[in-house]
């Protein structure tokens, strides 16, 4: 039997169109190839963290890890990219990821709370999504393969959560993901579904 989506660890403001799993179903070529490209930033993203943050010595252990595990899902899925005959892409900008950025403060220590918070955010919607998909795949094969990445996104989104009360106080953590997640929530629903994973 198929086990539900299992629960994330913060709450999204507002839940996925139901016209998303219809629309990447439809395309689901596509998908893919945008799948593949938001694993190999998420792996970059992790890097990005090592490289910025050389000061913050309890980051780069847990985001090396992370960005190996994201690269390793990358690889996986260009496997299913590759099977299938089809090619990676050039990189697009995104808009959703940009506009979430654009939230993101100035100052050092509110750029890497804010940019942790954002990262933790893009895993929580990466994990519900995924959880939707694996849901309406027929495909076993397929449907194992999207039901590991939620519980593997449900998982992250929990280190950035957690990365960030290392260095800040839970009030203004929590203060911060509501307004990054109110923010999401306006750009989830500005932005047209396309069959992409964001
Ligand atoms: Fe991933
Ligand atoms: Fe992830």
């Amino acid at each position: 039997m198929r086990r539900a989506t299992s629960p994330t660890a913060i709450s999204l403001r507002c839940a996925t169109s139901p016209e998303w799993v219809p629309t990447v179903l439809a395309d689901f070529d596509t998908f893919l190839v945008d799948h593949a490209a938001c694993e190999r930033k998420a792996s970059a993203t992790g890097m990005l963290f090592v490289v910025r943050y050389p000061d913050r010595p309890a980051l780069i252990g847990p985001l090396i890890d992370f960005a190996r595990e994201e690269l390793e899902h990358f690889h996986e899925v260009w496997k299913i990219v590759s099977a299938r005959g089809l090619q990676l892409r050039r990189d697009r900008p995104d808009d959703y990821a940009r506009a979430l950025l654009e939230g993101a403060r100035h100052g050092r220590d509110e750029r890497l709370l804010d940019r942790l918070l954002i990262a933790g955010i893009l895993e929580a919607r990466g994990c519900e999504r995924f959880g939707l998909l694996s849901n309406a795949l027929e495909e076993e094969e397929l449907h194992e393969f999207y039901r590991d990445l939620v519980r593997a996104d449900a998982r992250h989104q929990r280190l950035f959560f957690d990365l960030a009360r290392e260095y800040f106080d839970d009030d203004i953590v929590r203060e911060r993901s509501e307004v990054l997640l109110e923010l999401e929530a306006d750009i989830v629903t500005r932005l047209p579904v396309r069959p992409a994973l964001y």
